[in-house]
């Protein structure tokens, strides 16, 4: 297939371009590098051994989009290309509506009037807030608690009204819960601008020696060891679980929503002790107050997944520490300015 991957320069899918490209797809990246380096494009070739065909897009550039729709030709669109930190869409929720949802909508539209009808599209175990109870199904409730959430849920529901009123185009929702690792050979992986707001990327960074210690967010939860529990999956089980989707869109000609997980909960103090095991260093921590909007306990049912794949987990938590580490050990500052 001839796969477009907006935001196909970001952390997700470049992993996800690398997949596609060995499964012998033709795949195009789009991106306007809000949150992404160049430098990964080098990479992308330096791993698959071909030019990486790239085209610059701003998704809120709704002629832009439709513009370059009418010149190409794609089987589908795997959709990566948001702002993704929870932190910021509370300061400056009208940024991330226009982002998310515009720029879903002016991917959407361009699709329509080229004929493209199939979208994979990158959501969040966010969708689901404070679950009620886990393993987290697919048919739990569904609650925001901030703005970033909130455009997930506004954009699953706009591609599902979208695939209600057309019986020929189909998407396929992913709800990713943490996402971790990198590719084994070290050349790509996770590259946060300034101080990194998730787990795995500060103890990569503490680490590394570019920050001091890790804060853990309390250490009074209703958890195993009183920290946080949640499920990490390895970016590269995710970004197969994107090639699968694909597949079943064109095999079974409907749309689906499925949580990607592992469904093991993970704490933190648990990671730390894992990842300073593969990394045969001490991470320092110390324990402070939670984060306001935290939650205790969020893990996956990934059944459905693979009742509708046929796609589950493989790497477990020592091979996303072994290959975060083997990323930030090998690129300290992240990639190099291109
Ligand atoms: P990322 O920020 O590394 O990648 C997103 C890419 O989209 C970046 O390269 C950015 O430059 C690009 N982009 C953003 N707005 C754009 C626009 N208007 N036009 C063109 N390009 C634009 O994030 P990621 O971790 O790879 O996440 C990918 C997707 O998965 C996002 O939609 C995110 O919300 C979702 N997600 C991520 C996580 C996670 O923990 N990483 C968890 C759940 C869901
Ligand atoms: C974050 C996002 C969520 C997104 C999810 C998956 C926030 C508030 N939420 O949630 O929207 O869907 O990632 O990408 O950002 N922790 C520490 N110290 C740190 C960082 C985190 O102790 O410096 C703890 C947290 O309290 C939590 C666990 O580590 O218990 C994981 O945190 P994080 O990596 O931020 O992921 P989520 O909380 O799941």
């Amino acid at each position: 297939m001839r796969i477009l991957l907006c935001g196909g320069a970001g952390y997700i899918g470049a992993h996800t371009y690398v997949v596609l490209v060995e499964r012998g797809h033709d795949v195009v990246v789009a991106d306007n590098f809000s949150n992404s380096s160049p430098g990964v494009l080098a990479r992308l070739r330096q791993i698959t051994g071909r030019p990486v065909p790239f085209q610059p897009l701003d998704l809120r550039d709704r002629d832009a989009v439709t513009g370059f729709f009418a010149h190409q030709a794609f089987d589908a669109v795997v959709h990566f290309a948001a702002l993704k930190s929870v932190g910021e869409s509370c300061e400056r929720p009208l940024d991330y509506f226009h982002n998310n949802i515009g720029g879903t909508l002016n991917l959407l539209h361009g699709m329509r009037e080229a004929g493209v009808d199939r979208l994979v599209f990158s959501s969040s175990a966010t969708v689901y807030g404070d679950p009620e109870r886990v393993p987290v199904r697919e048919d739990a409730r569904l609650q925001v608690t901030n703005p970033y959430g909130r455009t997930k849920l506004v954009m699953e529901e706009l591609i599902g009204d979208l695939c209600r009123s057309d019986a020929g185009f189909h998407a396929a929702n992913l709800r990713y819960f943490n996402p971790v690792g990198a590719h084994a050979s070290g050349l790509i992986g996770e590259d946060p601008t300034g101080i990194p707001n998730n787990l795995m990327p500060y103890i990569c960074q503490v680490a590394v020696g570019r920050r001091d210690r890790l804060s853990v967010y309390g250490a009074d939860w209703p958890t195993v060891d009183g920290t946080g529990v949640r499920d990490y999956i390895h970016v590269m089980d995710l970004a197969r679980a994107h090639a699968d989707a694909l597949d079943f869109l064109v095999r079974e000609r409907r749309s689906l929503t499925v949580n990607l997980g592992t469904g093991q909960g993970v704490s933190v103090l648990q990671l730390v002790e894992a990842f300073a095991q593969a990394a045969a260093r001490r991470i320092p921590y110390q324990v402070v107050a939670r984060r306001p909007g935290d939650v205790a306990e969020v893990y996956a049912d990934p059944s459905l997944a693979e009742r509708t794949l046929g796609w589950r987990a493989e790497l477990g938590i020592e091979a996303m520490c072994r290959d975060a580490w083997r990323w930030q050990s090998q690129n300290p500052q992240g990639y190099p300015m291109a």
